[in-house]
């Protein structure tokens, strides 16, 4: 009894030991900067969650953001740097614009005015007042964050605070990002953004040499264009810092926004981790009105919304028609995200400015989306299970799309005159509310996205605390980064064999016909001397 007793105190006192090592470990904040100014709504709600995260693991976070973030976190602590006139900047170009006619603008113009918003974005940052009264402090950091979008002049930071490098890229493993660490380009099975290849087989000879020439395009634009221009801005501010080539593939880790449930496996480096979804919440109470209307939903409802950049009050007039045709004869009930007054509005239709979509889409009644295809609605529809029908746009809103489809849980209809017809809308609704294989597919996919050891942010605040903790894990980055093209795709080597077997072959043929020539001469003279 008494030695029983003794045992179990034992066990007790050691449980605690292990608790506070575990404590003492896990619980060991750390200071991080977060430079993110981007003010794009979904680079900014995937900056802001991380932040967030990061926080509330116990770190002290300094957030260089473009608007004020006002959640606070329930443990740890952020600092807030807003970017002067970053925010404004980038909502005065959204209201100037109308994103559905991006697609029709020219190419090359589009590039070269990205190109210097990314310039004088980095520029905007580099210069702003309260991040230099930042600089000029005796703050010390044990790791900089920031998104991988064309903002890699930025990376300066850490140079500057001499700690890791953490990337955080809002897809998957991209040409965008794949370089940074060097990571696989996957060329020859995974179409990039800008091709549309075959669903589900092998790519063509053809795909292949398109995805080939349109990722030989994007290195040479990121090679001549984007980090030159960046490399200029960065040593007008810093003159003796290093080159942005070298800042370039300085990373310790990537952390990405994606998840083998949503995209064609493919091969990752050690120091590229999988976060998708991280930024989902668990869902809340709805709202009073939304949630009578979606309970009052006796024949199911559809979600409609195009994001937070893209308005559908810019949707054509003619489109608007097709659109409110189509769903005012549905027996489902309808919550459209739509920015002003919808004269002629059929009463199954709801239309609000705002919409909590992550809380909507957890609703039972909710069977189908309608969605512009963003990778945030994308993973969020698939968190919870729900078919889409998606009307893409631009960026990587036509891949998203295209993926849904070919998994099986989503159907397009491309915004297109063409495409975009009543007839094409509604058959879509039509096959996407009846046929039951979407939602079962969206379900079966949703299986597989939660199906994982941890949860996407203790994913993310252990790879993070891992790389501070090992002063930057340098031994996960691959040997490939000192490489060359032509070094890492052996092209050298390749050419010196062939080269090699080309002399080869070209001494063996001389030596034959020499050997040949001589044996017949010999031959020749013998039977003359016969004959003779
Ligand atoms: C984080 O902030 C808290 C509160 O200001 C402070 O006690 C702690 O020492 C800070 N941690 C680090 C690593 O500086
Ligand atoms: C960067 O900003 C500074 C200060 O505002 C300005 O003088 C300089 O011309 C800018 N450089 C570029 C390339 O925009
Ligand atoms: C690279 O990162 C290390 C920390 O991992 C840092 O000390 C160093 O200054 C960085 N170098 C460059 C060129 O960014
Ligand atoms: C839309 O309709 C047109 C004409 O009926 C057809 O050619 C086209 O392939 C359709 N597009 C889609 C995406 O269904």
């Amino acid at each position: 009894m008494l030695v029983s007793h003794k045992t179990e105190n034992n066990m007790k006192a050691s449980l605690l030991f292990l608790a506070v090592i575990l404590l003492v470990q896990n619980g060991q904040s750390a200071n991080i900067l977060g430079i993110f100014p981007m003010g794009a709504g979904s680079h900014y709600i995937l900056a802001s969650k991380l932040m967030l995260g990061l926080a509330e693991a116990g770190h002290n976070i300094t957030f260089i953001s473009p608007y004020e973030f006002k959640t606070q976190p329930k443990s740890g602590s952020i600092k807030n740097i807003v970017l002067e006139g970053a925010g404004d900047e980038f909502q005065k170009l959204l209201k100037e614009s109308n994103l559905f006619e991006r697609n029709k603008q020219n190419l090359l113009l589009s590039l070269s005015t990205m190109l210097k918003n990314f310039v004088s974005s980095i520029n905007d940052t580099l210069q702003d007042e309260k991040v230099n009264e930042l600089l000029r402090s005796d703050q010390k950091f044990d790791a900089v964050i920031m998104e991988q979008f064309f903002n890699d002049a930025l990376k300066v930071f850490a140079y500057l605070y001499d700690c890791p490098l953490i990337l955080l890229n809002g897809g998957g493993p991209n040409s965008f990002v794949n370089p940074t660490v060097g990571n696989p380009e996957a060329i020859s099975y995974i179409p990039n953004m800008m091709i549309k290849a075959s669903r589900n087989q092998p790519m063509t000879f053809f795909e292949r040499t398109k995805n080939a020439l349109s990722h030989i395009i994007f290195v040479q634009i990121k090679n001549y264009l984007l980090l030159p221009h960046q490399n200029e801005v960065l040593h007008q501010k810093f003159p003796n810092v290093p080159e942005v080539t070298d800042l370039y593939l300085n990373a310790s880790l990537v952390l990405l926004n994606s998840h083998p449930s949503m995209h064609p496996p493919q091969a990752l480096v050690p120091n590229m981790v999988e976060i998708g979804g991280y930024f989902i919440d668990p869902p809340k109470k709805l709202p009073k009105d939304l949630q009578e209307f979606l309970d009052n939903a006796k024949d199911g409802a559809i979600y409609f919304s195009m994001g937070s950049n893209l308005k559908s009050k810019d949707i054509t007039e003619e489109r608007k028609k097709i659109i409110l045709k189509v769903l005012g004869k549905l027996k489902q009930k309808v919550i459209w995200k739509f920015e002003q007054e919808l004269p002629g509005k059929p009463d199954n239709i709801l239309i609000k400015s705002w919409l909590p979509q992550q809380d909507i889409l957890a609703h039972p009644n909710i069977k189908l989306f309608i969605t512009h295809g963003g990778l945030l609605s994308t993973t969020e529809t698939v968190y919870h299970g729900v078919p889409i029908l998606a009307i893409p746009i631009f960026a990587d809103q036509p891949m998203n799309a295209e993926r849904a489809q070919a998994a099986g849980y989503g159907l397009t209809v491309p915004y297109t005159n063409e495409d975009f017809t009543e007839e094409n809308f509604s058959h879509a609704l039509e096959e996407l509310l009846h046929n039951p294989k979407y939602r079962d597919t969206a379900q079966r996919v949703s299986r597989l996205f939660h199906d994982r050891p941890m949860k996407p942010m203790d994913t993310a605040v252990y790879w993070v605390d891992y790389v501070i903790r090992n002063k930057g894990a340098r031994h996960l980055r691959v040997g490939s980064i000192h490489q060359t093209w032509y070094q890492y795709y052996m092209v050298d080597v390749i050419l010196f064999l062939l080269f090699s077997v080309l002399i080869f072959v070209k001494i063996v043929k001389f030596v034959v016909v020499k050997v040949f020539k001589t044996v017949r001469s010999k031959v020749i003279r013998q039977s003359k001397i016969k004959t003779q």
